[in-house]
């Protein structure tokens, strides 16, 4: 039985500035080794070249780490296992000076072309469509946040944000650009990573025609993943939490999230007002235009609020697969003089039943 085995090598040549009087040149191979289902792969040889001026040829040695890896101008080796990537270095053996380097990278592949092994926690919840991170937008100006989650706490792992421009002319949606991933290391889980990224000279009020394509590019020591996405602002909003309070007599006040685009009237918002009294759920729906009192109050007067708790969230009105917000709790206004910031609920489980219409 035959398996097909795909193996790719790309090369890109890297210099990298040492000292004003010396170039060192550095080389850099990408290999990606497909293992099949019976846990087999086709080892794939490289020939690295020592770059050293004519009066040393042959008076070379390679080392691998601090190991002796072979003698000569050229190094064949064979990949196959994350052992065999690493940083070949190639030395003169009259002054032991250092000539030049090869940095070999692995990325290893299942027989389904997805990464092996890798060291994101990803999502498998929706079949052949795993995602390994995913970007979040809470309004439409073009800036938005990517999050993703190591499997363990790792030093050594390097994050790249790349944004790739889909077609040879510049997009037309704007260049994207994001900062340094950066860990949660305040938090209480340091294997989660955030970047925010901005697409540049976006026009929020215009349709966009092309979506945005970023990759996440990993180092672990040698061992390379990408791992690719790309989507429309509009797939990936999610509104911030609103502000909201409630009466004794069940008047519900409300602001859109601080954060929404506006204006309001246009960047249009749905609500959904969800109660929980005694162990009962029901959630009802309404439209932010049926709703406007004046400047950016919405109100809705719901009566049963006053007999348990109240929770509202939002979502953008034109895009309902677009993402609800987290769910915020109503705050009696009578005691709401001392509170700070409304943090998102997420006590709340799904509600299954039926959505009602919100008779405000
Ligand atoms: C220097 O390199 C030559 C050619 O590879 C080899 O024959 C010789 O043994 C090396 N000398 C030392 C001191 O490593
Ligand atoms: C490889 O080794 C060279 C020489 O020590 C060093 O300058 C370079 O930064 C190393 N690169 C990587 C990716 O380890
Ligand atoms: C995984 O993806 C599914 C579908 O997109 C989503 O409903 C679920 O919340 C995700 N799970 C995690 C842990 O992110
Ligand atoms: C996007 O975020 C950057 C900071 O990352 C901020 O300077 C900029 O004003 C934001 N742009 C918009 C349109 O909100
Ligand atoms: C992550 O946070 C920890 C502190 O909890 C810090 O020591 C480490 O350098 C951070 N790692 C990265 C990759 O930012
Ligand atoms: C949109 O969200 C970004 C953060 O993602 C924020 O900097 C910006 O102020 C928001 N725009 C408006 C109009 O609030």
């Amino acid at each position: 039985m035959t398996f097909t085995l795909f193996i790719l090598t790309f090369t890109l040549a890297l210099v990298a500035h040492r000292e004003a009087t010396q170039e060192m040149r550095g080389d850099v191979h990408f290999v990606e080794i497909r293992w099949s289902s019976d846990n087999s792969a086709h080892p794939e040889k490289l020939t690295l070249t020592c770059k050293a001026p004519e009066s040393l040829h042959g008076f070379v040695y390679w080392k691998k780490d601090l190991k002796w890896a072979g003698n000569g101008m050229t190094l064949k080796i064979t990949v196959r296992e994350t052992p065999d990537a690493g940083n070949y270095t190639c030395w003169s053996n009259t002054t032991h000076e250092l000539l030049s380097y090869t940095v070999v990278y692995i990325t290893k592949r299942g027989a389904n072309g997805e990464i092996e092994e890798s060291v994101l926690k990803c999502n498998e919840t929706v079949p052949q469509q795993r995602t390994c991170f995913y970007c979040e937008a809470n309004n439409y100006s073009g800036n938005f946040t990517c999050f993703w989650e190591a499997q363990s706490q790792n030093s050594e792992l390097k994050f790249k944000m790349e944004a790739e421009s889909g077609s040879e002319v510049k997009p037309a949606s704007g260049t994207v650009i994001c900062e340094n991933p950066e860990n949660n290391s305040e938090g209480t889980n340091p294997e989660l990573y955030s970047a925010s990224c901005r697409r540049e000279n976006p026009c929020s009020f215009t349709e966009e025609y092309q979506p945005i394509m970023l990759s996440l590019n990993i180092f672990n020591k040698y061992v390379f993943e990408k791992h690719a996405i790309s989507f429309f602002i509009k797939d990936i909003l999610k509104p911030d939490i609103s502000q909201c309070q409630v009466t004794k007599h069940g008047m519900l006040t409300w602001s859109p999230p601080p954060t929404w685009s506006t204006p309001v009237t246009y960047f249009g918002l749905t609500y959904q007002i969800q109660l929980v009294s005694n162990n009962n759920v029901k959630i009802c729906e309404v439209d932010h235009s049926s709703l406007f009192q004046h400047e950016d109050i919405l109100r809705c007067t719901y009566k049963l609020c006053r007999f348990g708790e109240c929770f509202i969230r939002s979502r953008d009105h034109y895009y309902s697969n677009s993402a609800w917000s987290d769910w915020s709790k109503c705050r009696s206004s009578s005691t709401h003089r001392n509170h700070k910031n409304t943090q998102p609920d997420n006590s709340i489980n799904e509600h299954k039943g039926e959505v009602e219409k919100c008779r405000c």
